[in-house]
């Protein structure tokens, strides 16, 4: 097995020149045909970007992850965050749109000795998510459609006790409690300027038992 990293994946596979002929190639004629009429909202969801290795660190403890826990990144790009919790021994899967993301991704997990099906091509607010207890996404570039309909997931994933987001801050429902907030100066991508993106992190309410007699 080849032990590199995913950044040096990420930069010999140029996975940012791939997202964006992912882009123009593939997701725009998609939805040109199926008639997506939010055309700008939908590339403003789909810009890509990594997850930097320090926040990658924080998110480790703010999702508070153990050996049983089963998580998951939404919208999970070359699949960097996923392969890291992979090496940490967890149960871990991504979802990610754009195939050619999702390819070199399953190519960079199998290079890893990690089952490359772990990373598997979908849109998140629409397809099958496996039982997750703990939930990431990097929502910086996600339009208001995508992080409402994001929100609305997440409150049905009934196993999901911890959600972690990097960018813009979701709006859960009063089940859930944000725990914590800070500002980090984030270079989503290499010839990018640092942006300042909001690392958030809420916690499922404990259910109150049903009152007895
Ligand atoms: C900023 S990247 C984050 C990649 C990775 N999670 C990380 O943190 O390093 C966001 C990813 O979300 C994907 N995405 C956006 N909307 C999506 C949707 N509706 N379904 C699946 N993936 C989506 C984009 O294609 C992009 O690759």
């Amino acid at each position: 097995l080849r032990q590199e990293t995913f950044e040096e994946f990420a930069r010999e596979s140029d996975l940012h020149t791939l997202s964006h002929r992912g882009l123009t190639q593939e997701l725009i004629p998609g939805w040109l045909e199926t008639g997506e009429r939010d055309l700008d909202g939908r590339i403003v969801s789909s810009a890509y970007g990594e997850t930097p290795l320090s926040i990658q660190e924080r998110l480790v403890k703010l999702l508070s992850l153990h050996s049983n826990d089963i998580f998951l990144d939404v919208g999970a790009g070359g699949g960097g965050v996923l392969a890291r919790m992979l090496g940490l021994g967890i149960s871990a899967f991504g979802v990610e749109q754009n195939r050619l993301l999702v390819e070199a991704g399953q190519r960079y997990l199998k290079s890893q000795g990690f089952p490359p099906d772990r990373l598997s091509r979908g849109d998140f607010l629409t397809c099958p998510w496996p039982e997750a207890t703990k939930i990431y996404s990097a929502t910086s570039r996600y339009s208001q459609a995508t992080l409402r309909g994001l929100a609305l997931r997440i409150q049905a994933t009934d196993s999901a006790s911890r959600v972690v987001t990097l960018g813009k801050e979701l709006y859960l429902s009063t089940g859930w409690t944000l725990e914590h907030r800070v500002e980090h100066r984030i270079r989503w991508n290499r010839d990018e300027a640092e942006v300042p993106e909001s690392l958030c992190s809420w916690v499922r309410n404990p259910q109150t038992p049903p009152a007895t007699r």
